[in-house]
């Protein structure tokens, strides 16, 4: 049994679907369930594991990781051999307008977390003590920004947070890598760049850019559109994850990228020309036609890119997609995938594009 924090939201869905597919892909009975203990916040769906939690091979706990009790009732109830911690607030948007939220869960909630994962840790014996593994999710946000030339983040770049967010995952970053250090609680983390892929949700430049254009709306690029990140399909980051587990070594991190370093406005275009080709406008226009250049974000970083040499050397992974090959299925996973776009795209969801653009005009 594997407990999985923020199993309904956009990474760590597809790593249910993932872990289960991996499975079977080795020819493996899928025998090892999983927990899902997620808050179901805006950003969680359940619909995303909608199949496995209707077969049994996921279970869902809806509930707050700065919850104590509830965290310490699923781990007694479930007894995983690992948790891996995806639960997080993660829009940087959202963390400038209010970073409340992101201190509660990303902050105090990985707090609550690791205080009852050490306990339930410790309450373990034998080979079941030694094989335990806390996997924190975290991100290249930690590092700040890159100027033009500097080399990419490697695991030994300097913290330097510049928004709520990442100021928020770096906190949390300092409290797994102390309670291996303080009281050698088996933990392992991953750095890793900006994800795409299916089941992301509406409020992140790709899927957002993708729906936009499908209804016409206008596609607001922030500032000049020359910031740069470096994007990796959200199945190998799931990949990275699964080796991270079982080869990782114990309170080191490892950074996960591909090496897809893409600027803003080539990222927008590359999409249009993909819409262009499987969805032509019924006007004949491009839909590149609807590109708008608005206000920047406050602080925006300039350039993420990740250093990938410790995984693929110490790990072996390395990512199957190029930005090509991944661009092209999530853009047909989109379009065809819309009854999902349905239910996440509520009131609250209207209220925040309303909110984050009106300004931005
Ligand atoms: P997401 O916002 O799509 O999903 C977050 C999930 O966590 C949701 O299901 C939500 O309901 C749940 N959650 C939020 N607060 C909670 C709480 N207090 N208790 C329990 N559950 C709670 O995020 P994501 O993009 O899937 O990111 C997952 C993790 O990966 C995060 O830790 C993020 O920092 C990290 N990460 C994301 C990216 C990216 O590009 N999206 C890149 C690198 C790292
Ligand atoms: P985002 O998906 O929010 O990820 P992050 O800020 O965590 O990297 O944004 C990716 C990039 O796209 C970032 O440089 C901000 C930019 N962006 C826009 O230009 N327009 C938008 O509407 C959004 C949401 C993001």
């Amino acid at each position: 049994m594997i407990l999985i924090t923020g199993g309904a939201g956009f990474i760590g869905g597809n790593f249910v679907h993932h872990w289960f597919e991996r499975q079977a892909a080795a020819g493996r009975v899928t025998d090892e369930k999983l927990v899902v203990f997620d808050k179901l916040t805006y950003a969680g769906n359940p619909n995303t594991i909608a199949a496995q939690l209707r077969d049994g091979r996921a279970t869902l706990i809806q509930a707050d990781i700065a919850d104590r009790e509830a965290v310490k009732a699923a781990l007694q109830a479930h007894r995983p051999r690992a948790i891996l911690h995806f639960a997080a607030e993660s829009h940087v948007d959202r963390s400038i307008h209010g970073p409340a939220e992101f201190i509660h869960t990303n902050m105090v909630g990985t707090f609550s977390l690791l205080e009852e994962a050490r306990a339930y840790w410790g309450s373990l014996t034998g080979a079941d003590k030694d094989a335990f593994r806390f996997l924190h999710v975290s991100t290249d946000e930690v590092y700040g920004s890159l100027g033009e030339n500097d080399p990419a983040f490697s695991e030994t770049t300097a913290y330097a947070p510049n928004s709520p967010y990442s100021a928020s995952k770096a906190g949390s970053d300092h409290l797994v890598r102390a309670y291996h250090h303080t009281y050698g609680f088996p933990t392992l983390t991953t750095n890793c760049s900006n994800n795409y892929g299916p089941y992301h949700f509406p409020e992140k430049l790709i899927p957002l850019m993708i729906l936009n254009a499908l209804e016409g709306k206008p596609l607001p690029v922030y500032g000049d559109g020359l910031n740069i990140r470096d994007w990796l399909y959200v199945r190998d980051h799931c990949e990275a994850i699964c080796q991270v587990l079982d080869k990782g070594t114990l309170g080191e991190t490892y950074n996960v990228g591909g090496i897809n370093e893409i600027r803003n406005i080539d990222v927008v275009t590359t999409i249009c020309r993909k819409l262009d080709e499987l969805r032509p406008r019924a006007d004949g226009s491009k839909y590149e036609s609807l590109i708008t250049y608005v206000k920047d974000r406050p602080g925006h970083d300039r350039r993420y890119a990740i250093d990938p040499t410790k995984i693929q050397r110490d790990i072996g992974w390395r990512p199957a997609e190029t930005f090509e090959s991944g661009i092209n299925k999530t853009v047909r996973w989109y379009l065809e995938n819309t009854a999902w776009i349905d239910t996440v795209r509520s009131g609250a969801y209207r209220d925040w594009i309303a909110q984050n653009y009106a300004e931005r005009a």
